[in-house]
C-alpha cells in the first residue's frame, strides 16, 4: 500500500522503495521533479523510475547496488546525477541522497531517496560567478590601460613629447573615470538587489530637469541640433528624487546618443496622474529579440561602445522604486523609443 501524509509537505522529492526495490512511495515534491505522477511510478522498479547515470555515463545503482552492496553501508552522501530524458526531453541534472533502511541481518528493507532539482541552484551560483567574473574583467580593461601607459612614461619620459604624454595622461585620466563609473553603478546595482535603494522625493520640475541634463551635453560639445525636448500638457505635482532621476534620464539620452543616431527627442507629458518621459532616437533601434534582455546586468548590444551594460538595469531600478516602469518600443522610423513613466507620488520622509 503507497503510504500518505508524512511525506506530503516535505520540499524535497522523497522516493521510497521496498525491500524488493519496488516503489511504495513518491511524494508530492518528488512528482514535480520527475515531471511523473505517483500513480506512474507506485509498483515500479526504482531503477525504472530513476535510471540515475553519473557524469561518466555509468548506471548508477549498477555501480552502488543499494540491496546487494556493502552490507555495512546506510547511506549514500549528496550526488548530483543526470535522469536521462527520454522521448524529445533533455537530460536533468538532480541532487540525489539516498538511505538504506537495515534489518536485524543487515538486509535493506526500505530505500529512501531525496532528490532535490537543481536548476534554480546552479541559476543563481552561475549568475553569481558569472557576475564576478564580469566585474574583474570590466576593472581589469581600464587597469592595465592605466599601468601601461604610466609604465611606459616612467621608463621612457625623454622620449615623448608634451603632445604625447598629454594624451597618455588624457588616456589614464579617463580610464581612471571609468574604474570610478563602473564601482559606483555595481554599488547602485547592489542596493538595488537588496531593495535599500533610498529615494529623498522633493518636488521636481522634470521638463527642467531634462532641459538641464541637455543643456550640459552642449555645454560639453555636443551639437544643438541633436537635441528636442518637447513638453505637452501640464504635469501634477511630482515628488520624485532629482537626482535618481536625472540619473535615469542622463542613462537614456546618453543611451541615445551613443548608441542611437540623428536627433534624440525628450518627450515630456502628463499620463495617468503622474508623469512619462520617452526618448526616442534616429537610429537602428534595438532588435525586437534584444528587447527582453536590455533591462538586465551588463547586456550591452553586438557593437560594444564602451558601455558596462548596466545603464539601463539601474534606470529600470530607480522607476520602479518609485511605484514606476519602462520600456522599449521603436520609432515609426524603427529608432530606439524608452519610456518610463512615474506616479506623481507621495512625500518620502526620512526615518
Ligand atoms: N537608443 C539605443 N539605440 C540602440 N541600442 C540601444 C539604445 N539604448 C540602449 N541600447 C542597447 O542596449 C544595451 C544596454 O544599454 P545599457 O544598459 O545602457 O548599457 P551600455 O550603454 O553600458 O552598453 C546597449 O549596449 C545597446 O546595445
Ligand atoms: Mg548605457
Amino acid at each position: 500500500m503507497p503510504e500518505k501524509g508524512i511525506y506530503d509537505e516535505l520540499p524535497d522529492g522523497v522516493v521510497v522503495a521496498d525491500a524488493d526495490g519496488r516503489i511504495v512511495v513518491v511524494n508530492p515534491a518528488a512528482e514535480r521533479v520527475l515531471g511523473r505522477s505517483a500513480d506512474e511510478t507506485i509498483g515500479h522498479d526504482y531503477r525504472d523510475v530513476l535510471p540515475f547515470v553519473d557524469g561518466q555515463g555509468n548506471d548508477w545503482w549498477a555501480c552502488t547496488r543499494p540491496y546487494d552492496g556493502l552490507p555495512t553501508r546506510t547511506r549514500q552522501p549528496e550526488r548530483l546525477l543526470v535522469l536521462p530524458g527520454t522521448g524529445g526531453d533533455k537530460d536533468r541534472e538532480l541532487l540525489m541522497t539516498a538511505a538504506y533502511c537495515r534489518d536485524g541481518d543487515r538486509r535493506v528493507t526500505r530505500l529512501v531517496i531525496m532528490l532535490r532539482d537543481t536548476a534554480a541552484r546552479a541559476r543563481t551560483e552561475r549568475s553569481g560567478a558569472e557576475l564576478v567574473s564580469t566585474v574583474a574583467h570590466e576593472l581589469r580593461s581600464p587597469l592595465t590601460s592605466v599601468k601601461g601607459f604610466t609604465a611606459t612614461m616612467l621608463a621612457k619620459w625623454e622620449r615623448f613629447n608634451d603632445d604625447q604624454k598629454k594624451l597618455m595622461l588624457q588616456t589614464v585620466n579617463s580610464d581612471a573615470d571609468r574604474v570610478t563609473r563602473l564601482i559606483s553603478e555595481l554599488l547602485d546595482v547592489s542596493r538595488i538587489e537588496a531593495g535599500r535603494l533610498e529615494l529623498r522625493k522633493q518636488v521636481v520640475d522634470i521638463a527642467a530637469l531634462v532641459r538641464r541634463d541637455v543643456d550640459a551635453r552642449i555645454a560639453s560639445g555636443e551639437s544643438p541640433d541633436r537635441f528636442r525636448v518637447e513638453v505637452t500638457g501640464e504635469l501634477p505635482e511630482m515628488w520624485v528624487d532629482p537626482d535618481k532621476l536625472a540619473q535615469v534620464v542622463g542613462n537614456l539620452v546618453e543611451n541615445a546618443v551613443r548608441h542611437g543616431a540623428g536627433t534624440v527627442t525628450v518627450t515630456v507629458e502628463p499620463h495617468d496622474g503622474g508623469a512619462s518621459v520617452t526618448v526616442a532616437d534616429e537610429g537602428d533601434g534595438i532588435p525586437v529579440q534584444a528587447r527582453g534582455r536590455i533591462f538586465t546586468k551588463f547586456w550591452r548590444g553586438a557593437a560594444s561602445r564602451g558601455g558596462t551594460g548596466l545603464g539601463l538595469y539601474i534606470a529600470k531600478g530607480i522607476v520602479e522604486a518609485h511605484g514606476g516602469a519602462i520600456g522599449v518600443e521603436q520609432t515609426p522610423a524603427g529608432g530606439a523609443l524608452l519610456r518610463f513613466t512615474l506616479p506623481a507620488g507621495t512625500p518620502s520622509f526620512a526615518l
